[in-house]
């Protein structure tokens, strides 16, 4: 390459890894911060097997940092203890034999101090490593540290999800946070529909697309969508509620067969987290013990309890495709993490278009997770991250009241076993539109 070209790419080089590295710090905080009202006592509990310990969290996505940038790409780099490798491995198999999933809550040792310096140790050298870029790799650097940081964004809504799970144990019930955002009183109106005709549409990411995006998102391809009609919003704990009283736990009718075996096994009567109180419903939330708000978004609902209440309604849960046609017209606003509600709120009513859509709840569709036409993993271990897991779980989109704002898309596409409902998980509801022949 001539020397004009070179230096051009040394600076820009230089310039990018500068950025990243701000990038870097700010996501690193970020973390740290969602983990500052925790006690020592808090950093170990693994409630159930989907939990992980906060402390293991901390050390996991400081791990990935280790394994994929700065063991492959920092000159000098010297790992603080080698056994790091095998505790905070979380499922790349590639990579090595990682420690069982569900025995993260042993890891008594490293202790939190421990797992806080082996932080301070990876943030020292990436700070390094972004600050003079090995020219060879600068490139390989970057992409790997634009898929480190929302990968350690997710896991900042794990935590949330996992700290919350963890303190509903307790009976004292534990309040993570007295100063939260209170929740804004608004009247939700009756559910409103809006239509859509049918058409060719254009899903998924594009190349051309400015940012970042997961392999499984990666793609645009055409799909034909049936015309449908949207609810407004989410269903709301209201709704649900009536769902409830109705007999919906009681009654096979509207469930499906997985779905209405896990609720006979697990007992299940209300959504995650409720409970009545002198004939009042309440719910835990990461503020304490509240009174339910029936005009917020019903939360912590499964795929088989979304799926049943639409059934019960006469309608169905939208498609992946339904949902993207929408959510791509619609600004890309809600009550994300930074509205610091942690806490799907009511919403004041939209006219135009469906409202909602972004933050408060991931919503439920009715899509299978599979791959995308054309769907590449990623190169080495990192092929691990998405791909393996487009086998019995369904797909939710748009973020949640404990996702980073700058952390989702239209085209983001979550993903949960249909039993699941720890994760902050609701739904809204679609119908189908008959032709006219
Ligand atoms: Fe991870």
């Amino acid at each position: 390459m001539p020397l004009g070209l070179e230096v051009m790419k040394e600076t820009s080089d230089t310039f990018h890894a500068k950025e990243w590295l701000r990038r870097y710090q700010r996501v690193r905080a970020a973390t740290e911060a969602i983990c500052a009202p925790l006690h020592k006592e808090d950093y170990l509990v693994q409630s159930m097997p989907d939990v992980s310990p906060p402390k293991w969290h901390l050390a996991h996505v400081s791990w990935f940092f280790e394994a994929f940038i700065l063991k492959p790409f920092h000159p000098t780099y010297q790992t603080l203890d080698p056994s790091y490798d095998y505790l905070f491995n979380s499922y790349y198999e590639t990579h090595g034999v990682p420690f069982p999933r569900s025995d993260r809550g042993m890891i008594s040792r490293p202790t939190v101090d421990d797992v806080y310096r082996y932080r301070a140790h990876i943030d020292q050298a990436m700070q390094e490593l972004l600050e003079e870029p090995p020219q060879a790799h600068a490139e390989e650097i970057l992409r790997r540290v634009e898929l480190g940081l929302p990968h350690e964004q997710q896991h900042q809504e794990l935590l949330f999800m996992d700290i919350k799970h963890i303190l509903a144990q307790n009976p004292l019930g534990p309040v993570y946070r007295d100063d939260l955002v209170a929740a804004p009183a608004h009247e939700t109106g009756e559910l409103r529909w809006h239509g859509f005709p049918a058409g060719v549409r254009l899903m998924g990411h594009d190349k051309a697309d400015k940012g970042f995006a997961y392999d499984n998102e990666m793609g645009r391809h055409r799909q034909f969508v049936e015309a449908f009609q949207i609810a407004d919003r989410p269903v709301t704990n209201g709704e649900f509620l009536a769902f409830m009283q109705a007999g919906g736990y009681d009654k096979p009718d509207y469930w499906l067969a997985d779905g209405w075996a896990t609720v006979k096994a697990e007992a299940w009567k209300s959504p995650l987290y409720w409970v009545e109180r002198d004939g009042v419903w309440h719910h835990f939330t990461l503020g304490g013990l509240v009174p339910v708000d029936l005009n917020a978004p019903v939360c912590h609902v499964s795929f088989y309890e979304a799926d049943a209440y639409a059934q019960w309604v006469g309608a169905r849960l939208p498609t992946e495709a339904e949902w993207e046609t929408v959510a791509g017209n619609v600004p890309m606003q809600g009550n994300f993490f930074e509205r610091d509600h942690l806490q799907p709120v009511a919403a004041a009513a939209t006219k135009d278009v469906p409202g909602q859509m972004f933050g408060d709840v991931w919503e439920w569709t009715g899509s299978a997770y599979r791959p995308y036409p054309g769907f590449k993993k990623l190169p080495g271990s990192l092929g691990e991250y998405n791909g393996k897991f487009m086998s019995g779980q369904m797909v939710l989109r748009g973020g949640c009241c404990a996702t980073p704002e700058d952390h989702i898309r239209p085209t983001y596409r979550n993903f949960f076993p249909p039993h699941a409902r720890w994760a902050f998980s609701g739904f809204r509801l679609a119908r189908h539109i008959p032709t006219s022949e």
